[in-house]
């Protein structure tokens, strides 16, 4: 509504004064709602686009503490100017200064893009047909432990937020339908985990579970899209941790952004390595199954290795086409761009924890993506290749809002 209809609609013949008031305060309600959903998706966009970035932490971290001061400080400035101005209008806020008359309507403007957006994802996305099939069961670990698992005050108030599900995990089980699958490799199944977060926060015992969990799959290949330890107090976890998960094929890993709070990133990697795990960041890993071979690869972009440097990940050294499965595993989504380019047929990803927390019917809201929401988490035929986005099992803070943590159990069947 303009101004001048506003003050148009005061002056209608039969209504009352009060009845205007009444009206105006409720239309504007909508333009000063609309606005704030506006301007906080702007600063969601630039989060998403900071986090997704190589940025050392500490400017991470000096980011979002700009980014909040800017969104409390542009609430109260508004509310500053309607007290001045004595009127809780939106029109004539907008026409009072420059800033105002520019930058509301760009909220407004944000805002109506941002609702299309989300309206027209929802309209288009289909879980591609080459999920086969996809069932999942929820374990309340702390039920079955009979035991709190959280440790430290912080971590015990975001267990009691409402709708926090930390501790209760989703065990999805998928089958996915690849091309061309090699006949021997028919039935392979991957368990696929990211994202442990080892804070201290989270009891070690909450960890051992999810193993549990993964080698009762008897999986064929156990692969870990990154950020396992956070803290270097829990770097004696790895070995009772990463060094129990069993897979027939072995078990790979790549690093994420967490993973570089470790000071001694060789120390960190052989460690990892003691404990049984391959890294296959930067280089291809073959396994031959009969007369099929499943090549795994790694990319740690943009917070390890420059891939684009590396060589011959258009085809792993001394490996026929035919027969062959190529695997990529990366801990952020965002590299899908670099993947289409070498002709995977899998990809797995983890970073983006599912948005943390998912609104009802909404959904989530932040992800630390240059692609935002869009892959959050699940499943996406990008392409010739198909993309798997776990929610991850944890986080630097225990907070899973209606978004519980995920094992990803994959198991892949042939179609044309
Ligand atoms: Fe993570």
């Amino acid at each position: 509504m303009t101004q001048r209809s506003a003050l148009l609609r005061q002056e209608d013949v039969g209504c009352s004064p009060l009845q205007n008031l009444k009206d105006n305060v409720q239309m504007d309600f909508v333009w000063w709602v609309a606005s704030g959903i506006g301007h906080l998706g702007i600063c969601v966009v630039i989060f998403n686009q900071i986090h997704s970035t190589s940025l050392p932490r500490t400017w991470r971290k000096r980011t979002e503490k700009v980014l909040f001061s800017i969104t409390v400080t542009f609430g109260l400035y508004l509310l500053w100017q309607m007290i001045s101005m004595g009127t809780l209008r939106f029109w004539p806020v907008v026409a009072s200064n420059s800033f105002n008359g520019v930058y509301l309507p760009l909220c407004l403007a944000s805002a109506c893009f941002f609702a299309l957006r989300w309206l027209y994802r929802k309209w288009r996305y289909r879980q591609p047909s080459q999920v086969v099939s996809h069932s999942v069961s929820i374990v309340d670990i702390q039920q079955e432990l009979g035991k709190s698992l959280y440790h430290g005050a912080k971590a015990n108030l975001f267990k009691s937020l409402p709708g926090n599900k930390a501790h209760q995990i989703a065990v999805e089980r998928m089958t996915f339908g690849v091309a061309g699958l090699p006949k021997d490799l028919e039935g392979l199944k991957i368990c696929h985990l990211s994202d442990f977060h080892l804070t201290g926060q989270l009891d070690q015992e909450f960890f051992e579970r999810i193993v549990k969990m993964a080698n009762e799959f008897e999986p064929d290949l156990i692969l870990v899209t990154g950020d396992l330890v956070d803290e270097a107090k829990c770097l004696d976890w790895v070995e009772p941790i990463f060094g129990s998960l069993s897979a027939t094929h072995g078990v790979f890993y790549v690093l994420g952004n967490h993973d570089r709070r470790m000071e001694d990133e060789k120390a960190y990697r052989q460690r990892l390595k003691d404990s049984g795990m391959v890294g296959v960041s930067g280089d291809w890993h073959t396994i031959s199954i009969k007369d099929a071979t499943i090549a795994i690869t790694g990319n740690e972009l943009p917070w390890f290795l420059d891939a684009k440097g590396l060589k011959d990940y258009n085809q792993p050294p001394e490996v026929a086409d035919e027969d062959l499965l190529k695997i990529l595993l990366s801990h952020s989504p965002d590299q899908i761009t670099w993947a289409r380019e070498f002709g995977f047929d899998l990809m797995l990803a983890g970073h983006t924890h599912g948005g943390q927390a998912r609104i009802p019917l909404i959904g989530p809201i932040v992800a630390p993506s240059r692609f935002g929401i869009l892959y959050a988490g699940g499943t996406f035929m990008i392409g010739q290749m198909l993309m798997h986005v776990t929610r991850g099992i944890s986080g630097d803070k225990c907070i899973r809002i209606n978004c519980p943590p995920e094992i990803g159990l994959i198991k892949l069947t042939g179609r044309d």
